[in-house]
């Protein structure tokens, strides 16, 4: 009875100092675990005479007994008290004000891009992308444009071998579209492109947007009047085009396409040079050898096809002066664009 009393006493003191969980639990295995002094008391049965092994026995139990009782409370106060602390730690003083996070903004090429990709797919056209390194073929061959022509020159193309090259147009999209699918088609192709070219209106890396429009009776009237739309909805709603007779090889006719000054609305500013007009895209009628290398029947249908320069068209939109401005990821810059 005595010695009970004494393990118990030094239970509770070993229960006391421990400061943890894992502690408390090393020390209920000092006196519960598989060797410890509970267990061991166990093993003296057999030193006992035979007839006080059960009253023995049933001290050891009782002592088992009262030392479970008194650490499963602690264990019990234990896991109060830590989870007490951890709440404490962790708590969220929901009255100070917020960290605000910095909101990226769209880029205005992007933003162009994505607003040109609307009002086209709001006629009816579909995006197909072509890949940004070309071959001669589709860049130029195709296009009407063979080694030896002329007009090669009016793009200064960056070759990688003597067959592949960085596309200096997206026009190349209208071949590999028009080998795909039969007319009627309806096509918007945006993507980069790439020409030896350098200065405060030209950078070697710019993007361009493709419309190609193939069917039965397709005319020059069709092709104004989906730029009239264009313009009226990417500049102002007053803005109207004006045709002017062009070249490139894979049109016939070819034209160039102003827009009326949206800063002046017509009457001369430093923007138009006083002109009134600004200059935003090439078009035309899609030339028949094109449409003869890319098994389309000329004489049953006609095409009108067009490429903006979407640099151009953010930095007329936006009044940008310089478009280095675009590549530069000036956070002062970029940030003025938000919706
Ligand atoms: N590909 C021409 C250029 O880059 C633009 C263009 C496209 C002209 C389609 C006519 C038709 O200059």
């Amino acid at each position: 009875m005595d010695e009970n009393e004494k393990i118990v006493e030094e239970a509770v003191e070993a229960a006391s100092k421990a400061e943890d969980s894992k502690e408390l639990y090393e020390a209920k295995m000092q006196f519960l675990g598989r060797s410890g002094t509970v267990t061991a008391l166990m093993k003296r049965m057999k030193e006992i005479a035979q007839e006080l092994r059960p009253a023995f026995g049933k001290q050891v139990n009782a002592l088992r007994q009262r030392l479970e009782t008194m650490f499963s409370e602690r264990e019990e106060r234990m896991k109060e008290q830590e989870m007490a602390k951890k709440l404490a730690a962790e708590t969220v003083d929901v009255t100070m004000p917020g960290k605000r996070a910095k909101e990226g903004t769209l880029h205005p090429v992007t933003r162009v891009k994505n607003e040109l990709i609307g009002i086209f797919a709001g006629m009816g056209f579909e995006v197909f992308e072509g890949p940004e390194i070309e071959n001669d073929y589709y860049n130029f061959t195709a296009l009407n444009t063979p080694a030896d022509h002329p007009a090669r020159d009016m793009q200064d193309t960056f070759y990688l071998t003597d067959e592949f090259l960085l596309r200096t147009q997206t026009s190349a999209g209208q071949i590999r579209l028009m080998e795909k699918k039969k007319p009627p088609i309806k096509m918007l192709s945006p993507g980069r492109v790439f020409r030896s070219d350098d200065d405060a209106t030209h950078s070697p890396m710019f993007h361009q947007m493709e419309g190609l429009v193939v069917d039965k009776g397709i005319t020059l009237c069709d092709l104004q009047g989906m730029l009239d739309e264009f313009a009226r909805t990417m500049f102002s709603q007053t803005s109207k085009t004006r045709l002017r007779p062009s070249y490139f090889p894979f049109t016939e006719p070819s034209v160039e396409v102003d827009v009326s000054c949206h800063v002046c609305g017509g009457k001369g500013c430093p923007l138009c040079k006083g002109t009134g007009w600004i200059e935003v895209l090439g078009a035309g009628m899609v030339n028949r050898r094109v449409l003869e290398n890319c098994g389309v029947d000329p004489d049953e249908y006609t095409g009108f096809a067009f490429g903006m320069g979407v640099e151009r068209i953010a930095m007329l939109k936006y009044g940008i002066n310089n478009i280095k401005l675009l590549t530069e990821n000036d956070v002062r810059f970029l940030g003025q664009f938000k919706d």
